[in-house]
């Protein structure tokens, strides 16, 4: 399949960068508020975070009134910051475990209300993305959803610069089904962390959920900087303006 495993590697030695609590990277503007936004209503639910980070995520969903969440990543150190950053900051309600997804195993069906993936899946191949989605679909009590965003498949087609975001291709859109795109988004302190995508066409994305067995038509965006990011930070939003960054996708088990 050609895809190099180095997630656990590549989230280990750059964890620090990525623990925040205020938006710092491109995504935390362009991405995560949105997609939290299609996690409404929030109030008493019960939320398991697929590659949940350090947490960032998980803990404005709290805020936002969830029950609980549970996080998995397959970073022991993202998963370090993310308790560490819990016992700093007193939150009861969540529990985190170092863990590929890929060996976690469904033990209680029906457990959760609601089930996100920020930015999991483009660590994944086509194969484990659709192994992924069968858990959720298990794990997700009926009338709950599946929340997830990922890379814009075309993205790394049509950015050729690599401020403030990119993937380098490596492949064709169909022929590179499954390879490994290396790529850096920055943050807007001028840092730029390393990312990766395992490329997928938007047809994959949905062909993953309709062989997990979600019977539902998902609600489905393609999210891109806007006016406001711009009024924001010209010098750091204008370069994006009108490509399709992400993804995002919100389904319902029926
Ligand atoms: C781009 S980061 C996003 C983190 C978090 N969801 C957020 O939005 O802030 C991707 C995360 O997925 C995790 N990850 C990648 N492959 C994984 C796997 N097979 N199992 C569990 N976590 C994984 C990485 O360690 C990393 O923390």
């Amino acid at each position: 399949m050609g895809v190099e495993k180095n997630t656990k590697k590549l989230y280990d030695n750059q964890a620090n960068d990525w623990s925040r609590n205020e938006p710092i990277l491109l995504s935390d503007y362009s991405a995560r508020p949105f997609v939290i936004n299609l996690c409404e209503p929030i109030e008493g639910k019960n939320v398991l975070d697929m590659g949940c980070g350090e947490g960032y995520v998980g803990r404005q969903i709290l805020k936002r009134g969830a029950k609980h969440v549970d996080g998995i990543d397959i970073s022991d150190n993202m998963i370090a910051n993310a308790i560490q950053i819990q016992l700093n900051e007193n939150i009861e309600n969540a529990s985190y475990q170092a863990m590929d997804i890929s060996d976690f195993k469904v033990e209680q069906q029906e457990e959760y209300d609601l089930i996100i993936a920020m930015f999991l899946f483009n660590y994944l191949s086509i194969e484990e993305t659709q192994a992924t989605m069968e858990k959720a679909i298990r794990l997700l009590k009926p009338g709950g959803y599946f929340i997830f965003s990922v890379p814009h498949p075309l993205l790394a087609y049509l950015k050729k610069d690599k401020y403030p975001f990119y993937f380098e291709v490596n492949g064709g859109y169909f022929s590179g089904r499954n390879n490994l795109f290396p790529g850096e988004i920055w943050r807007r302190d001028g840092v730029p962390v390393n990312v990766q995508c395992v490329h997928k066409t938007v047809q994959d994305y949905f062909m993953c959920l309709k062989n997990a067995n979600f019977k539902t038509i998902p609600e489905v965006y393609e999210l891109h900087i806007t006016k406001e990011h711009i009024k924001i930070d010209e010098k750091f939003f204008g370069p994006l303006e009108d490509l399709p960054l992400h993804m995002a996708f919100k389904i319902q088990k029926l």
